[in-house]
């Protein structure tokens, strides 16, 4: 269902749009490229923030998700915070012009390099993920004569319902503090000299479409939350992650994730105490649907079992489908329109696939096309997540360029 009769319409012109701006004006463009909406990244990011606020939530903007030049300059005008996993993010970040004092750093393995240059730019929160790295970061910000503010990233045991590769908060993956580790971690922590431990952190996964699992978050956080408040700690900030989902199979229909239902979920269930401020950090879910891969097909090949589409994307430009086994939308836009199938078109089965040397290098399998042509323009959707910010040169590939829509306009 649309959100809104917005939404809808929303996401009719970003369809069509792209459709009739590669039949005119980029029909001769060099593929592959990534095309980005801008004006529907607006959208998203209005929504976010607008039922967001309403229950005094804060949003970051976790930057491994998408790190484009225009698209962190709208996500940072728009007032969103950074959540940063590297010292590159976090120079990115500043540079960007996100405020220091918005910028969360996360990330199982920091370096010293890392912890320093976090420090010099005097970030908000480190998440940490050891009593090791507390300590090397004690240790570091001693020598520099500073305090570094932290938080502690927990891993509360919760299973997330995603694919294995992107669960992150149960308890035989690497990350976070593990719950049996609480109690020592909090009692030397809080004796360190140069930490000021002021937060508690957690993330579970991504990709997470059942919101009950956000439900189940918020009881962990409650249980840990308070044993903190007996413990002597109360965190000025609980920060739940981000995760939320967005609709791989249905761009179209559910343009917009569903903010509504997912905030009100957390708000229903978490149960802060007094002064104690609840932070997010969206990657997918503010960009994954803002953005096409768009590709060229190079070659057909009808096999006895198989009909090959070879396009000139490959896994180098979106690596999830061979990651995660990941589906995305595929639109002939050559031969329809976006979603709308015409009553004689001769629809085959097609695994669609890429150049590069690899298996694995595929986008679909046995997907349902118009007849498909060599220099037929395929959009895979809902690439704006996880598609530039994963790309790789293997093979010694060109780098794919980025179109705005308002390049076009
Ligand atoms: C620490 C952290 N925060 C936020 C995110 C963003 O998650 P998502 O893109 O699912 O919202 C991730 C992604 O894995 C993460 O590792």
């Amino acid at each position: 269902m649309f959100q809104s009769a917005l939404d809808k319409m929303l996401f009719l012109t970003h369809s069509t749009m792209l459709n009739s701006l590669l039949k005119t004006k980029i029909a001769g463009t060099p593929t592959p490229f990534y095309y980005y909406d801008l004006d529907f990244l607006q959208e998203t990011l209005q929504s976010a923030l607008k039922i967001s606020t309403k229950y005094g939530y804060f949003l970051h903007y976790a930057f491994k998700a998408n790190a484009d030049d225009r698209v962190l300059f709208i996500i940072k005008e728009a007032g969103i915070g950074a959540d940063c996993v590297s010292g590159n993010e976090v120079l990115k970040a500043l540079k960007t012009g996100f405020l220091p004092e918005e910028i969360f750093y996360a990330g199982v393995g920091k370096t010293d390099k890392e912890i320093i240059l976090g420090l010099e730019g005097k970030i908000a929160f480190f998440n940490c993920e050891s009593l090791q790295e507390i300590t090397v970061i004690n240790e570091i910000a001693g020598k520099m004569g500073l305090k570094a503010k932290i938080a502690l990233r927990i891993n509360p045991n919760v299973e997330s319902h995603t694919h294995s590769y992107i669960t992150t908060g149960i308890q035989e993956n690497k990350f976070g503090i593990q719950m049996w580790e609480l109690e020592k971690v909090f009692s030397i922590a809080s004796e360190l000299k140069n930490i000021n431990l002021d937060g508690l952190h957690f993330h579970i996964g991504s990709q997470i479409t059942d919101l009950e699992v956000f439900a189940n978050l918020s009881h962990k956080v409650n249980e840990i939350n308070d044993w903190f408040i007996n413990s002597g700690f109360k965190a000025s900030i609980l920060n739940l992650g981000g995760g939320l989902g967005v609709d791989y199979n249905n761009p179209d229909v559910f343009p917009i994730p569903d903010f509504e239902n997912y905030f009100r979920m957390i708000n229903s269930h978490l149960k802060p105490h007094p002064g104690q401020d609840i932070h997010f950090e969206l990657g997918r879910s503010l960009v994954a649907q803002m953005g096409s891969l768009v590709t060229r097909v190079l070659y057909t090949k009808m096999g006895k079992s198989k009909n090959f589409v070879v396009t000139d994307a490959g896994m180098t430009e979106l690596i999830r489908p061979a990651l995660y086994s990941s589906f995305h939308k595929i639109e002939n836009l050559s031969r329809s329109q976006p979603g709308v199938a015409s009553e004689n078109e001769d629809i085959r089965k097609y695994d669609v696939v890429g150049p590069v040397c690899e298996t694995s290098d595929f986008f679909a399998k046995g997907i349902d096309l118009p007849l498909t042509e060599r220099g037929d323009i395929l959009a895979i959707r809902s690439a704006g997540a996880y598609a530039q910010s994963m790309s790789l040169d293997y093979n010694l590939r060109d780098k794919a360029e980025v179109i705005y829509s308002d390049d076009l306009a």
